[in-house]
């Protein structure tokens, strides 16, 4: 299985969650590619099995413009048969809390196999880290057995 997190992070916070979502992988032995989403190579977004995206909430609610690209490149490619997962931290002080996950979710429910999404509230903490295990299990149950159930928000 060829999988890819890809994600971009200001402060930190959305970069410790993917590293959180990165290491849960490793635990399963299960190899995932980390990407800075500058580093990613848009143009074989097709060849992986998996995508999970990360990314933080800018503006009002809006997607970071590093990742505008990668939003772009998942509408135009021929990726109905990748399974992708949004994961984000933000701000529930902001009127729209983790607006650009939500972007990204409603994108990918059209354009790939989206299965799954996390919020974080800005910084990790010890309550999150059930939801990092349940959002990996989910993922991989979904990408493994291929059966799609139904879209979950954790
Ligand atoms: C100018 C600015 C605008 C923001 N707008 C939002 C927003 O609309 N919704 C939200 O949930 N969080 C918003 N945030 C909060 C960030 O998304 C949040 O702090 C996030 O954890 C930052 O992630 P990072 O540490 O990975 O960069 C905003 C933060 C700043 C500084």
């Amino acid at each position: 299985m060829n999988i890819a997190i890809v994600y971009t992070s200001k402060t930190g916070h959305t970069e410790e969650l993917v590293h959180c979502i990165r290491d849960l992988f490793f635990e399963n032995e299960i190899k995932v590619h980390l990407f800075r989403v500058e580093q990613f190579p848009l143009r074989d977004l097709s060849a992986f099995d998996g995508v999970i995206i990360g990314t933080y909430t800018w503006g009002d609610g809006d997607i970071p413009g590093e990742m505008l690209a990668l939003y772009h490149a998942f509408e135009a490619a021929d990726v109905k048969h990748v399974v992708t997962g949004v994961i984000g931290t933000g701000d529930s002080f902001y009127p729209h809390f983790c607006g650009a996950v939500d972007a990204f979710r409603d994108m990918l429910y059209v354009h790939s196999r989206l299965e799954v999404t996390l919020k974080v509230e800005v910084a990790l903490q010890a309550t999150d880290f059930a939801r990092c295990r349940k959002f990996v299990g989910v993922f991989w149950n979904k990408l493994d057995n291929g059966v799609r159930h139904h879209l979950e928000l954790i």
